[in-house]
């Protein structure tokens, strides 16, 4: 449980508050490339940590962030034209540069371009995402890389799906391990056949379903990091041998959930506002699997209606709502097997997380061992907000984040659990280094 006051600090994102203002202090995706894919064409309206803005790529190729409101007498610049390097509201004709300068002010005699300056943020454009800086310019750093930078067109997958409740609500789902040996069951994976992979090293994404199903109460072991932590939900699999899923949490809102052999693809949870966040998922779209680890993709088992897998690129859409009880339905349930009654994975998610109300009264809750990640997380950040209001720098503000990786294996007798999808582990080095084997990016969570 936590505190009611923590809650709020925990929940709240708007301008001024403690974690609006850390959350402000980290480049941020403010939305899709494609969202606003030609220069001078049609604006996309964002909304981010509770601001109302709009973005636009200029007719020179420029990406503008800036205020919804035109700073004249307040019309949505959504409507406005985007024309002559910049773009022009069309009450009054006021226009402004992706820097939000006013450069043009035809409705008056004598124009005072010079007074009038607006809201805008500056922007980096990485891996199919248009991210923003939406803190104080004195303290903005380098752009975090989580590994998209220099990818041309076509090599990464962006996507984004708007989910109703509050961002940390949703992110804890992806650090949740315990719930994939109930959420996202189904009767079927007792008939899958037992391929011999259950021994150390990798096993098999079939067998894998198999383990979650097999020991349902992991223990997790937390290890802090720089960038924040990772952890392991070690489970006994059916021969006695010690399953892992490693997966990592970076500050303040990214995860790299387990997969085998590693992950690279990153689930980042970012606030709309207090009560809505966008779920992200951003990754190179094809990695170096050599050796195949896994086998076949882990959703090719499942009988699921939309695996997670393949070119998901885009805004996704949301068919499963709280509007239709997520297609919940007996039928799915007792017919085909699936534990949840929803056969939409990721809705299987949004169901759990959204039920519990957009924000969720923490000081409500019972928790026990295996939310040990998940009450890491929230410390860790109420420990820099907390922070921050009393003049300490914000953590994770510039490393490596493309070494930053989940992973999952049966360990070997005496192998450490912390070395998995590190620089130190050789199935990395591998793969950075390895000309065949090209594999699409996975996600479970
Ligand atoms: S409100 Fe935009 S120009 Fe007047
Ligand atoms: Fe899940």
């Amino acid at each position: 449980m936590l505190k009611a006051e923590d809650n709020e600090i925990l929940t709240r994102v708007g301008p001024g508050t403690p974690m609006g203002n850390l959350l402000r202090r980290y480049w941020t995706p403010a939305c899709l490339s494609a969202e606003i894919p030609e220069p001078g064409g049609q604006p996309a309206r964002v909304r981010l940590l509770g601001e109302n803005l709009v973005a636009f790529r200029d007719t020179r190729g420029r990406i503008g962030l800036v205020q919804e409101n035109c700073p004249h007498r307040g019309a949505s610049l959504y409507f406005g034209r985007n024309e002559d390097a910049a773009i022009r509201c069309v009450y009054h004709g006021w226009a402004f540069d992706t820097d939000g300068r006013c450069v043009d002010m035809p409705s008056e005699p004598v124009p005072f371009c010079e007074k009038v300056r607006m809201r805008a943020y500056p922007v980096h454009e990485s891996g199919g995402i248009v991210w923003a800086y939406l803190g104080p310019r004195e303290t903005m750093t380098p752009f975090r890389d989580f590994g998209t930078d220099g990818l041309a067109d076509g090599e990464f997958l962006a996507s984004k799906q708007h989910s109703t409740c509050n961002w940390v609500q949703a992110m804890e789902g992806n650090i949740d391990t315990s719930h994939i040996s109930h959420l996202h069951q189904w009767d079927g994976i007792d008939d899958i056949p037992d391929d011999g992979s259950d021994k150390p090293g990798y096993p098999s994404n079939a067998m894998s379903w198999k383990f979650w199903r097999h020991d349902r109460a992991p223990r997790l072991e937390v290890d802090d990091t720089w960038f924040g932590y990772r952890y392991a939900g070690i489970r006994t699999t059916p021969n006695g041998n010690t399953h892992v899923r490693v997966t990592a949490y970076a500050l303040p809102y990214a995860t790299m959930v387990a997969s085998i052999p590693f992950s690279v693809g990153c689930g980042m949870f970012v606030p709309i506002d207090d009560e809505n966040c966008w779920r992200y998922f951003s990754a190179p779209k094809a990695w170096r699997n050599p050796r195949k680890y896994g086998g076949e993709n882990l959703f090719s088992f499942a009988p699921f209606s939309t695996p997670v897998s393949g070119d998901r690129n885009g805004i996704t859409p949301r068919l499963y709502t709280a509007e239709n009880d997520y297609r919940m339905s007996r039928e799915v349930r007792e017919q085909r097997g699936i534990f949840s009654g929803v056969d939409d994975f990721v809705s299987q998610d949004l169901m759990v997380t959204e039920s519990m109300g957009p924000i969720y009264d923490r000081s409500q809750e019972q928790l026990g061992s295996t939310d040990r990640a998940i009450t890491r997380m929230r410390h860790i950040l109420l420990t820099a907000a907390k922070g921050l209001a009393e003049g300490n720098e914000p953590p994770a503000l510039a490393g490596d984040f493309r070494s930053i990786r989940g992973a999952e294996k049966i360990l070997e007798p005496g192998e450490d659990w912390r070395v998995l999808g590190t620089g130190a582990d050789p199935v990395v080095a591998e793969s950075a280094t390895a000309t065949t084997g090209v594999q699409e990016t996975d996600m479970v969570d």
